[in-house]
């Protein structure tokens, strides 16, 4: 949701302002722009588009400074123009202002701006804060102070950054609610949405808090609180090697599917996590009297799969909350757990979740796959995934590991609450174990049976994707997947559901994917049979999605994806997967743009 880099250096910052904004691209890609200062004048250049195609009509590279700031923006106030892409410059020319976030008051704000004579050229709610300042340095000559009085008039979140031509030597930035953090290393001083914007010259990092600014130097940083003025003094810490972009596709057409193809590796490394870490959460959701699981899109349907295993595995029923309604429905308080669930630990509908239970005095976890994340250093206890960087906007290699994780507590926690056996325990644990190598052989053969058809799929218009229990949660996931990858309409539901109004629009036009549990789950394999003949009966397409041998196929399906037979404990993680190959290859078939589809964003940082 925009990617800010911002760097001051004793050479031309440029090169690693450009490595920056290509490795934030995942952020928002609708257009970006970078500025630097030369010869005491701000060169700005910015336009629409994805990085690669910008840096080419901009030329990017011909600019030279040894202070700049960049930004890819995701469209929020205005439409997707080059007036509209940040960085915004203030009327003289000599502020120019990146910003992540919503201000919500900048309405009252242009107004008041526009009385005293500023001159606005775009829709932004971002460019009234560049004209603030500088109405503010108008009247005492000095930019902290300007900077500071406009940021007490700011509502909303930001995560902002100033260069002015006035002090061409420093970096002025500011954190409220929107993410941003600052890199110390050879020489130079960088300022990022997220590691990645300088992963690549420093893992040094000192973190903002909501509320506080800074003025950074290359000699150093300080460190103020937005509303006192008063002096923060904190120290820089090492960031672990994972969980950072590296802009490589390898062998591979897509990140999507180099992503899906670090499925079993990824598993793997869940497995591995200390079991001391997975057995404390399920301890502290012993011990609570209300516990949630929070998450949002992707996310949201990996807490609806763990619902489901917390439930069979452990006899506990724990809510799943889609974290922009938790505020609206939960009953948190001392006592009660919420474990959110969040790849990048930056997805403000989360994160407010998370802090509206800790207000309450609830205990907050959160399975997160990045290190440096807000919401690691927010939450009580925090489990990092290690799944390695995920850059396709689309979750796939993060989502399986979070359901691994979750599985593992629901398993603890089982043992914990006298519900399963050791001997069970060690069944479910083996079949754990083998499915890296049940992963890997779906991977490697499951595109034959996709990839021709996918070309059919592609040409259905309406979709629907149905599973019961466990798998109705797997089917809203993959109709997720599938319309965010291919832009075709595609909803997903339980079983029993569809019959209750969306079968009125089961005709020969519209497709229907269904998951068909193992047939060792007799009643969920009936009933999953039930809504396929209702769908049948007519004339709807379906896409039957099953085990081998299972016997479903004979009398039902108009095609089928054929799945390895395993046990009902792994089965929803490899029904997951078929559903991220065939969105990927349907996508395909239409030639979207996979890795990062139109509107979509990987960090949604804004409500
Ligand atoms: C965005 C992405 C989704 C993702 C969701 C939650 O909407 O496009 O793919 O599932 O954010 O992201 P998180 O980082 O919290 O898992």
């Amino acid at each position: 949701m925009c990617g800010i880099c911002g760097v001051i250096g004793k050479t031309n910052v440029v090169p690693q302002l450009l490595t920056g904004l290509r490795n934030l691209e995942y952020r928002g890609y609708d257009s970006c722009g970078v500025a630097v200062i030369a010869d005491g004048t701000i060169h700005l250049r910015k336009n629409v588009g994805a990085v690669e195609e910008v840096e080419q009509k901009e030329q990017f590279q011909e600019l030279e400074g040894f202070i700049g700031l960049a930004h890819t923006r995701w469209a929020t106030h205005g439409g997707v123009t080059r007036a509209n892409a940040h960085p915004h410059l203030s009327c003289s020319g000599d502020f120019a202002l990146v910003h992540n976030g919503i201000i919500d008051n900048y309405r009252p704000i242009k107004a008041w701006l526009k009385e005293r004579g500023h001159q606005f050229l775009s829709q932004t709610d971002t460019e009234v804060i560049v004209h603030l300042i500088e109405e503010y340095f108008r009247e005492s000559g000095e930019i902290e102070p300007a900077f500071r009085k406009a940021l007490a008039r700011l509502e909303g979140s930001f995560a902002l950054a100033l260069i002015s031509t006035h002090d061409p030597h420093t970096l002025f930035c500011a954190r409220q609610e929107s993410p941003l953090i600052i890199g110390v290393g050879n020489g130079n001083m960088y300022l990022g949405s997220d590691m990645n914007a300088f992963v690549e010259y420093t893992r040094e990092v000192i973190c903002l808090e909501d509320g506080e600014y800074a003025v950074v130097r290359r000699d150093g940083v300080t460190i103020r609180q937005m509303q006192t003025g008063k002096r923060v003094v904190r120290a820089c810490e090492q960031m672990p090697d994972e969980g950072y972009t590296i802009n490589d596709k390898g062998k591979y057409q897509h990140f999507m599917l180099k992503e899906i193809a670090e499925e079993p590796e990824v598993v793997q490394k869940a497995l591995e996590i200390e079991d001391e870490a997975i057995i404390r959460l399920a301890r502290t959701v012993a011990q609570s009297a209300h516990v949630y699981l929070t998450g949002i899109g992707t996310a949201f349907y990996v807490t609806l799969i763990a619902q489901h295993y917390f439930a069979r595995l452990a006899d506990r029923y724990i809510p799943a909350l889609s974290s922009d309604e938790f505020p609206f429905l939960a009953q948190v308080g001392r006592g009660s757990t919420v474990i959110a669930v969040s790849q990048s630990g930056e997805t403000i509908d989360t994160l407010r979740a998370l802090r509206y239970a800790k207000e309450r005095g609830a205990t907050t976890a959160a399975v997160v796959n990045v290190p440096s994340s807000s919401m690691v250093r927010e939450v009580d206890q925090a489990i990092l995934q290690g799944a390695g960087p995920e850059i396709c906007v689309l979750s796939t290699k993060s989502t399986v590991s979070q359901v691994i994780i979750l599985l593992r507590v629901a398993l603890e926690l089982a043992v914990l609450e006298g519900k399963l056996e050791a001997r069970m325990k060690e069944q479910y644990e083996q079949e754990l174990a083998s499915l890296p190598a049940l992963l890997t052989d779906l991977i490697a053969s499951l595109p034959a049976q996709v990839r021709v058809p996918a070309y059919e799929y592609a040409k259905v218009h309406n979709w629907f994707f149905i599973g019961r229990g466990v798998y109705s949660a797997v089917a809203l996931e993959s109709a997720l997947k599938f319309k965010e990858s291919s832009y075709l309409h595609a909803e997903g539901m339980s079983g029993g559901f569809l019959k209750h109004g969306t079968i009125a629009l089961i005709d020969e036009t519209t497709s229907t994917a269904a998951f068909v549990p193992p047939p060792e789950e007799k009643e969920l394999f009936a009933l999953t049979l039930s809504s396929i003949q209702e769908i049948k009966a007519r004339g709807g397409f379906v896409l039957g999605i099953h085990q081998e041998g299972d016997g479903s196929e004979e009398k039902f399906f108009d095609a089928e994806i054929v799945l390895p037979a395993v046990s009902p404990l792994v089965a929803p993680v490899v029904a997951l997967t078929a559903g991220q190959i065939l969105a990927y290859y349907t996508a395909l078939a239409l030639g979207r743009s996979i890795d990062k589809p139109r509107a979509l964003a990987k960090s949604v940082t804004v409500t």
